[in-house]
C-alpha cells in the first residue's frame, strides 16, 4: 500500500504545462493580435458551430506553447462575470498529467480547493479527462489527461480552416514560468498551498530589500515541481513610498491573478527584433543600465550595444546567465504582460534586473498617474 506522499509524488510526477486559457472580451480580435504581434498560429476553434452555445474559443500555438482565447457570447455566466471584473487575462493555467483523477485526489489530500471533480469528455477522436482546482483569486488549474486523444486540440474543437491572419513566428519555444500577484501578506499562504497540495519545492525568494526602488517594493518566492518544468513565482506588494506595481495590478485586476508569463526563446535577439517589427511594445531599460552591465554580469556572448538597442536585460547566477525583456501590458488594464527569456545556464528569474526593471515600470506607472 502506498503512502499519501508516494501517491502525491506519483500522480503529480508527470505534471507539465498543457495550455494557458485566457478569458477576453473579444476572442476573434485577440486571436488576430496574438497571431500578428506574437507569431502564434491559430489551429482550432470551438463555438456555436461546433456545439458550444455560450462561448467562442480559439486555440493558438507556437513551439510547445498553446494558448486558448475564450469570449462569452452573452452577458451572463462565469466567463462574462470573470471578464467584467478582471478584464482580459489568464483564468486557467491548465496542467497536463497522466492521471487527472490521481492528481486531483493528491492535491485534495494536500488541502487544495477542488472546483471540478474528475470527469471525461469524449468525441470521435478519443477521451480527455479533466479535473479543476483553485489557485489565487479567480485563477484555476485544470488537470488535463489526454489519454492519447487524437483530435486537433480538445473535444468540441475543430481544425481552424479559415486563417485568422498570417502568423509570423518569432521563435517562442515553451513556457518558462507563470507569475501570480497576490494580496498583502498572502504570498506565504500560496507558497504553502503549492508546497502542501502539489508537493512543490521552493526554489528561491526575494524580499523587499532585494526588490525595491525609491517608490515601490515587492516580495517574491518561487515554487516548482521536482523536475523544474512548472515554475510559479508568487509576488506580494511590500511597503514603499508610493504605490507598488503589485498594488496597481491588484487594483486594476480586482484581486490576485496571473501577472506575467515568461516564454523561452533560444535566440532572444532575433525574437525581440521580430516582436518590435510586429509592433509589440516592450519595456525600455534606462540607458544607464547598460553602462554598468559588463561590470555587473561579466563576459557574455552578446554585444552590449545590440542589447542596448533592443532593451534586453541580463542577469547572472552561479550557473550561468540569462537574457530577458518584458512587454508592456497586453491589454488596456495594466495587468497581464509577457516576458521573453533566454537561459544560458542560469536558473535565475532576473533578481539583479528587478530594480532596473522597476525603474522602467514606474516610469510607465507615472504616465498613468497611478504611482
Ligand atoms: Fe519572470
Amino acid at each position: 500500500m502506498s503512502t499519501l506522499t508516494e501517491t502525491r509524488s506519483f500522480a503529480l510526477e508527470s505534471l507539465d504545462w498543457d495550455h494557458l486559457h485566457f478569458y477576453v472580451g473579444n476572442a476573434k480580435q485577440a486571436a488576430h493580435f496574438y497571431t500578428t504581434a506574437f507569431g502564434f498560429t491559430p489551429f482550432a476553434y470551438a463555438g456555436p458551430e461546433t456545439g458550444v452555445r455560450d462561448r467562442a474559443s480559439y486555440a493558438l500555438e507556437q513551439g510547445e506553447i498553446r494558448i486558448v482565447l475564450t469570449s462569452p457570447l452573452g452577458p451572463h455566466g462565469p466567463i462574462a462575470d470573470w471578464v467584467r471584473l478582471h478584464g482580459d487575462g489568464i483564468a486557467d493555467v491548465a496542467l497536463r498529467v497522466d492521471d487527472a483523477r490521481g492528481a486531483l485526489e493528491a492535491v485534495r489530500a494536500g488541502g487544495a480547493t477542488v472546483l471540478g471533480e474528475a470527469h471525461e469528455e469524449r468525441d470521435e477522436h478519443g477521451t480527455v479527462t479533466y479535473a479543476a482546482v483553485a489557485s489565487y483569486g479567480d485563477t484555476q488549474h485544470t488537470f488535463v489527461q489526454r489519454n492519447g486523444y487524437r483530435g486537433v486540440f480538445l473535444p468540441h474543437f475543430v481544425p481552424l480552416t479559415v486563417t485568422v491572419s498570417t502568423p509570423h513566428p518569432v521563435g517562442l519555444l515553451h513556457v518558462d514560468h507563470v507569475v501570480g500577484n497576490v494580496g498583502w501578506g498572502e504570498m506565504d499562504t500560496w507558497v504553502d498551498y503549492y508546497k502542501k497540495a502539489f508537493g512543490f519545492g521552493q526554489l528561491i525568494s526575494f524580499d523587499d530589500k532585494d526588490i525595491s526602488t525609491e517608490y515601490t517594493a515587492l516580495k517574491s518566492k518561487v515554487v516548482s515541481d521536482a523536475r523544474h518544468r512548472v515554475k510559479f513565482p508568487i509576488n506580494e506588494p511590500a511597503e514603499g513610498r508610493k504605490k507598488s506595481q503589485i498594488e496597481e495590478f491588484l487594483d486594476f485586476f480586482h484581486g490576485p491573478g496571473v501577472q506575467h508569463v515568461a516564454i523561452a526563446t533560444n535566440d532572444i535577439i532575433a525574437t525581440v527584433r521580430a516582436l518590435r517589427a510586429n509592433g509589440v511594445q516592450l519595456l525600455d531599460a534606462p540607458p544607464s543600465y547598460y553602462d554598468a552591465l559588463s561590470e555587473r554580469v561579466g563576459g557574455i556572448n552578446e554585444s552590449v550595444e545590440v542589447l542596448r538597442e533592443l532593451g534586453i536585460l541580463v542577469d547572472r547566477d552561479d550557473l550561468g546567465y540569462m537574457l530577458q525583456i518584458f512587454t508592456k501590458p497586453l491589454q488596456d488594464r495594466p495587468t497581464l504582460f509577457f516576458e521573453l527569456i533566454q537561459r544560458k545556464g542560469s536558473l535565475s528569474f532576473g533578481k539583479g534586473n528587478f530594480k532596473a526593471l522597476f525603474v522602467a515600470i514606474e516610469e510607465e506607472q507615472a504616465k498613468r498617474g497611478t504611482l
